[in-house]
């Protein structure tokens, strides 16, 4: 375990570079692929055009409803599939290789899978590594997954999720970045970069899928699949720009989304499609639905039957139809009926086509699936680490007050209770995959695991179970209160189980399930000092927790070096660094909480029921822990800050500096934030918007002076008629380690 007491920046490094000799070489697009397109898309039939166009699932390992089709084995053997999910390793995708390459012209099949936070080796859920504002442990992870999936067989994962969510009954929030625009345009670029690495067609390299375009995050009442309805305006200044950075990162390929938004159906909403995604940022690569989504414009209402369905979404821009069949009954017949355009499905079918000769799959179609590749790609150690790393660095300190943490090692008894210590798969949380061949229960290391093989013998730890994670029974707290009155100290370790979030896992009610904020109350009754360790994939409500208990981690869902990464930050042998990436309310009632609101006429005022402000009566305003907010064993002086000029003109930039110190007793590291506000501005800005960030890691003692360059595009929005602009006037500059935290302010003028 030396190694992993190492920076986990230095570590991944070397793994890439020890890596790299395998990646092959990429064929890049160019001349060769697109004259090569041409002479096949010039020998296709109608129907093998639009062959290319849909997308099957298996049908043994779903993630949707299924359609009933005929027969697909024929469909597959005809050249009627161009291309399908759920099907991964590399024994399994050359069966169905073989099988399409049965088809008139040979041409191979496109495998896509869902890989959401890691192949074989489980990495936190994303929402997590968002928490860790590490754009490089990030871009790692998915080079890991990448890598580990390209082996078995996968091309193409149907990630990053880019949706902001501001609404955490939405269970999906799990996967994404978060509540903030520019957090999550940075992440996006990141997990491009990760998953794409030099370029497709490198053998460690599968498609990214930038999804759900757009607006899916917004579903009101946080329902999933519900509609959204927004100005345009918020869409292009909140949920657009994760997307855009994507495009600029050159994602291979978009999905649009269930929603509809302002009543235009995703799949078919040529505004997003047409316009902005193939028009204003000029995308290439390939647009797919979702999961049968352009069949469901019938039940949205916008389309009669499945024919409807199948022009909107193709004359809207959605080259692929994952599921829905609405493709392959009638494109055909549309085109004959001259109601599609031929050139819009050639620019479909080329599209595709595009990405299978990047991919190199003309020129070996079983290039990805090579079953003794797949076996040393998934065996290699080296995957773990940079999973240990990203989950420790995914942890957020959200209170440590004594402070408790890291754990004495004086301690000489830890009762260890709760029904999540000894779990294994719920580490994993929603949307993991666990290759098939790899038995995960001894994969996992869980929580108990990690943290008795690093206390060793000299501490005791105690079991109980206390109680379920959902159930309303409280038959166990006897004996987790017995149990805890033998120890020095307690961690109780509670929270979701993996199925309560993700896709279809709206909740209405975001308190700690069953009985567990019961057990916490009845173990820290007891009088010891109580640890409490939050597992969910999204934000929870944990008001008398929050109050009482004096410290606090939040775990999230980690991935399969949960345990060893937990035992990491409760050892104290990795300082807790993550930040929220979204605000925790303090109930369901606060919901949507976001930072980067409007300051309205009358602001929220801190008290409740204070006048005539746009307050509650009930509650504060202010979340139980705001975006931004993290907490660390040392801590942090910002002083110092210095703008070189106060005076902006044109194309000119600013740089502010200050000075960042830790005046603590060990090292740490610190993910400083930038936030901007334009006080008086044609349209309303926010109080506050990141603009922003680095991570810095000091020595005790030791000093950095921190840089941030401003420049026009940083001070620009989107005006009233949708342009990017920056108005002259003055701005203020606030910097500091959460939003809700500002250490150093000061103003200048654009003139
Ligand atoms: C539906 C989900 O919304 C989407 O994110 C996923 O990629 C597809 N199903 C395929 O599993």
């Amino acid at each position: 375990m030396t190694q992993i007491r190492r920076r986990g920046g230095a570590l991944a490094i070397l793994w890439i570079l020890a890596t790299a000799a395998v990646a092959g070489a990429a064929p890049l697009p160019g001349e060769a692929d697109s004259a090569r397109v041409e002479a096949l898309l010039a020998q296709m039939s109608l129907e093998e055009k639009v062959g290319q166009l849909v997308q099957m699932s298996n049908p043994d390992d779903a993630t949707g409803p299924v359609t009933a089709r005929a027969d697909r084995t024929r469909a597959l053997r005809t050249g009627a599939v161009g291309s399908v999910l759920n099907v991964v390793g590399a024994a399994e995708t050359r069966r169905y290789q073989e099988l399409a390459l049965q088809s008139r012209l040979h041409i191979p099949l496109l495998f896509a899978q869902d890989v959401i936070h890691g192949y074989k080796t489980g990495f936190p859920i994303p929402l997590a590594e968002a928490a860790s504002w590490d754009l490089e442990a990030i871009r790692q992870a998915e080079r890991v997954a990448a890598t580990e999936a390209a082996a078995a067989g996968v091309h193409w994962t149907f990630a990053p999720m880019l949706d902001i969510a501001r609404d955490p009954r939405w269970g999906r929030v799990m996967e994404g970045a978060g509540e903030d625009p520019y957090l999550g345009a940075r992440i996006a670029a990141a997990r491009v970069a990760g998953f794409q690495g030099s370029g497709l067609g490198a053998l460690d390299a599968v498609m990214a899928c930038a999804k759900h375009f757009a607006g899916y995050g917004a579903a009101i009442g946080g329902r999933d699949y519900n509609s959204v309805d927004m100005s345009l305006r918020q869409l292009w200044e909140t949920y657009l720009p994760p997307f855009k950075a994507a495009a600029e990162a050159g994602a291979a390929t978009f999905m649009n989304s269930f929603n509809d938004l302002n009543g235009v159906p995703a799949s078919a909403n040529a505004y997003l499609v047409n316009e902005i995604l193939k028009g204003r940022w000029n995308f290439q690569g390939i647009v797919v639905s979702d999961w049968g989504s352009i069949g469901e414009m019938v039940t949205h209402g916008y389309a009669a039957d499945n024919r409807e369905a199948a022009r909107a979404a193709i004359n809207a821009g959605n080259d692929m139809d994952m599921e829905s069949g609405a493709y392959g009954e009638h494109l055909a017949q549309l085109v004959r009926d001259g109601e599609v355009p031929v050139a819009r499905l050639d620019d479909a079918v080329r599209r595709i086509l595009r990405m299978k000769f990047r991919l190199g799959l003309f020129d070996d179609p079983f290039r990805y699936s090579d079953v003794e590749r797949e076996r040393r790609v998934l065996n290699n150690p080296a995957h773990a680490l940079v999973a240990r790393n990203i989950a420790r660095e995914s942890i957020v300190l959200l209170k440590n007050e004594g402070p408790l943490l890291p754990l004495s090692p004086k301690l000489r008894t830890i009762a260890f209770i709760g029904p999540l210590v000894k779990a294994k798969q719920d580490n994993l949380g929603g949307w993991a995959m666990e290759a098939p061949g790899f038995d995960y229960s001894q994969l996992i290391v869980s929580q108990w695991e990690g943290l008795q093989q690093r206390l060793g013998p000299a501490t005791r730890l105690l079991y109980a179970q206390g109680s379920d994670i959902d159930s309303a029974s409280t038959r166990g707290f006897a004996e987790a209160v017995a149990v805890a009155k033998r120890a020095d100290l307690v961690i109780l370790s509670v929270g979701e189980s993996r199925d309560m979030s993700g896709e279809a896992k709206s909740r209405s009610n975001l308190h700690l399930p069953g009985v567990q904020e019961e057990l916490i109350k009845a173990v820290q009754a007891t009088g010891k000092p109580v640890v409490v360790l939050i597992n969910a994939g999204r934000p929870l409500v944990f008001e008398w927790t929050a109050e009482h208990v004096p410290a606090i981690l939040y775990t999230w869902w980690l991935g399969s070096e949960a345990g060893h990464a937990i035992a990491d930050v409760l050892s104290g042998d990795y300082n807790p660094s993550g930040k929220l990436p979204m605000s925790f309310p303090r109930s369901e009632g606060q919901i949507p909480v976001y930072y980067n609101h409007f300051n309205s006429g009358r602001p929220a005022v801190d008290e409740p029921g204070h006048g005539y402000q746009s307050s509650y009566i009930d509650l504060p305003f202010r979340p139980r822990y705001a975006f931004g907010h993290g907490l660390s064993y040392t801590s942090f002086r910002y002083e110092h800050l210095q703008l070189d000029r106060h005076q902006l003109r044109g194309e000119e930039q600013l740089i502010a500096s200050f000075e960042l110190t830790n005046t603590g007793p060990r090292a740490g590291s610190e993910a400083v934030q930038l936030y901007l506000r334009d006080p008086v501005a044609s349209l309303v800005r926010p109080v506050q918007e990141l603009k922003d960030f680095q991570k810095i890691t000091l020595q005790p003692g030791e000093s950095h002076t921190v840089q941030f360059v401003i420049d026009r595009d940083k001070l620009s929005f989107y005006d009233a008629r949708l342009q990017w602009v920056a108005e002259p006037g003055e701005f203020e500059i606030q910097i500091g380690p959460a939003s809700d935290e500002i250490r150093l302010r000061d103003q200048f003028l654009l003139q």
